[in-house]
């Protein structure tokens, strides 16, 4: 495929994605009472200028995988709201202090906490009422609320969180780092791979190419952590719509405060690499995952 393809499938579903994301906010403002200023301050971050990266990979594992996009689409609204949330909380003042987010004040920022705790814990609730109500099938809708609340949860993303804010300052190993890298973002972005797949099956657990996936989606996940550590030291925030050396400040534990620009960018051609050959087995119609990857490793932003 050429390289312009995936930028140009990336807008697509983004459009597709913030379509669906407004037409359900607008439906939940016919339903009062819900108060004005949490639907603004989650209209303000849900449909902020962000990637939607990871409901356009759901999206995009679903075709691979013969399903339609649009039964997906739920799917892919419930990942972003659970991502927003996890960006509102993470910039919060007790967590990481950030005043810029998606080129804008950070919700906190724009509103003020309280509204932006609420808003958070709204968007984690609403995407499970999106899974419960949303779904074409009763077998989808489970499995799916399973697999988002195992990669959003304790053992996945909260937990991971925890054990970043834990680090602040201090060393660690390479295993500890990869481990927070792989739960506080790379159980996402499983998730989003799992649940596309899952969407394309019905809610059925095609265990052999899950497995294939579940390996790509391991490399992706870490890949899109190395690269936002990279882009935290290199890029400018005019660039990334945050804040940037933000980690060397904070202290944190990231690949190349670690083990220095070099062999960081030897981890990534790693990644890089074992994403594509977990892919082997699943031919031509996964060449859009095998770009999605390479979109994360060149990313600039
Ligand atoms: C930022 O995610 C937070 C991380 C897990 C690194 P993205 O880089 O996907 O942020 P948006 O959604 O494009 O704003
Ligand atoms: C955020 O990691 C991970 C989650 C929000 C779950 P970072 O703290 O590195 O993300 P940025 O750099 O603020 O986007
Ligand atoms: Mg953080
Ligand atoms: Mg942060
Ligand atoms: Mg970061």
């Amino acid at each position: 495929m050429p390289d312009a393809a995936f930028p140009r499938m990336l807008k697509t579903l983004h459009a597709e994605i913030d379509g669906w994301l407004e037409g359900y906010l607008k439906r939940l403002e016919q339903s009062p009472p819900i108060p004005k200023r949490l639907i603004d301050a989650i209209r303000y971050c849900l449909l902020a200028p962000g990637k939607r990266f990871r409901p356009a990979l759901v999206l995009m594992t679903c075709e691979a995988m013969g399903g339609t996009r649009a039964d997906a689409l739920p799917l892919a609204a419930a990942v972003e709201m659970i991502h927003n949330y996890s960006l509102i909380h993470d910039d919060l003042p007790a967590m990481d202090n950030d005043d810029l987010r998606r080129g804008r004040p950070t919700c906190h920022r724009q509103f003020d906490e309280a509204t932006a705790i609420l808003s958070g814990d709204a968007l984690l609730t609403l995407a499970f009422q999106v899974l419960s109500e949303e779904l074409p099938s009763p077998r989808l809708a489970n499995v799916s609320v399973r697999e988002l609340s195992h990669a959003a949860g304790l053992a996945g993303m909260i937990g991971g969180q925890m054990d970043d804010i834990l680090q602040e300052g201090k060393t660690g190993s390479l295993q500890q780092l990869q481990s927070i890298h792989e739960r506080k973002t790379g159980a996402l972005l499983r998730a989003s791979v799992r649940l596309g797949a899952l969407s394309a099956w019905n809610g059925a657990y095609d265990t052999a190419r899950l497995a294939y996936l579940d390996a790509f989606a391991e490399s992706l996940g870490l890949a899109f952590q190395i690269t936002d550590d990279l882009l935290d030291v290199h890029s400018q925030p005019e660039q990334m719509g945050k804040a940037t050396q933000k980690d060397a400040n904070k202290g944190k534990l990231t690949y190349p405060s670690l083990l220095g620009e070099e062999q960081t960018r030897q981890e990534l051609q790693t990644a890089f690499a074992k994403g594509l050959k977990a892919l082997d087995q699943l031919g031509e119609r996964a060449n859009m995952l095998r770009e999605a990857l390479r979109f994360v490793v060149e990313r600039d932003r």
